[in-house]
């Protein structure tokens, strides 16, 4: 197994249509805050750099542009940039805000990876403990983790596990893969289902009782849960779906994640309902699909009638 490289996830960047649009829309439905800057904005949840970066999509799709993870602790850019280049990768770089420069890769689907190096928060408090004039009273504590959708579930376990050191957690069957870069049960996951695209980005809560306050909150401003809330089997966490179809993907509101053993064996849990989730309910096909056409029939809620 190669060494692992990346500690934890730092930010994903997303393009879209209008930077002041999207930056009102997510501190609006997701109580996120923020700097515009010139041309771009960024966006936390509470005291962290950041972890939302709004670029204008410009001629391009509103769309995931990357995901970036932070180095091991003392690992430097030229550092990794050496260890993976050894490993058959090509690198190049990229500007990344607050950080003098980041690496970019591109994995086996053709999603964007970034590696940014480790810096250590500025105030080491707990940041309940740090005050603020700026968070407000409902926020994330965290992006906590992605999931795409792939054609090749296998080609990424290879990628993702050999060139950056991502530790597999648990398989579903030989369809789902859920990788592992700290004590947490996943930062990053994977559905085989004929093609390549990103899921969801999920945003951490403290607890049952905030999901509960962040779906009414989103439900005041007509966003509606695709799938949820849930007990997802293998994980362990609450979670519930929504989506952010603007840039084309889920938010996923989540707590409760396994925090995994250190001797923990990854497990391949069979592939039932109950794995997905132990309550029962599995989400709508439409969960996997992003043509305006599911997006609608989702919000006519035609599954509960009748399924074509
Ligand atoms: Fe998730």
């Amino acid at each position: 197994m190669a060494n692992k490289l990346c500690m934890n996830l730092h930010h994903a960047s997303l393009l879209v249509a209008d930077v002041d649009e999207a930056f009102a829309r997510y501190e609006k439905l997701l109580g996120m805050h923020g700097e515009k800057m010139d041309g771009y904005a960024l966006m936390r949840c509470m005291h962290e750099d950041f972890c939302l970066i709004l670029k204008p999509a410009g001629d391009q799709k509103p769309f995931l542009d990357y995901v970036a993870y932070e180095l091991e602790p003392g690992l430097t850019l030229a550092e990794a940039r050496r260890e993976i280049e050894a490993r058959g990768e090509r690198v190049t770089e990229i500007d990344v805000p607050l950080r003098e420069s980041g690496l970019l890769l591109n994995d086996p689907d053709g999603n964007r990876v970034v590696l940014v190096e480790r810096r250590r928060p500025k105030d080491p408090r707990s940041p309940v403990m740090i005050p603020t004039d700026r968070i407000p009273g409902f926020h994330p504590r965290r992006l906590g983790h992605v999931n795409y959708l792939t054609e090749n579930v296998k080609r990424q376990y290879d990628w993702y596990t050999q060139i950056l050191g991502f530790k597999l957690t648990d398989w579903i069957g030989e369809a789902g893969l859920w990788l592992h870069i700290d004590p947490r049960h996943h930062v990053l996951a994977f559905l085989e289902k004929g093609y390549n695209h990103i899921h969801h980005l999920a945003f951490e809560l403290v607890d049952f009782g905030q999901m509960r306050a962040g779906l009414d909150h989103i439900a005041r401003y007509g966003r509606h849960v695709t799938w949820g809330p849930v007990r997802h089997g293998m994980a362990q966490n609450l979670a519930s779906y929504w989506r952010m179809w603007e840039e084309e993907h889920f938010i996923e509101f989540y707590c409760d994640m396994q925090v995994l053993d250190a001797d923990h064996e990854p497990f391949v849990h069979p592939d039932d309902p109950y794995a997905s989730n132990t309550w029962g309910i599995l989400p709508p096909r439409t969960y996997f699909m992003f043509t305006p056409e599911a997006i609608q029939m989702e919000r006519d809620q035609v599954y509960a009638y009748l399924m074509p």
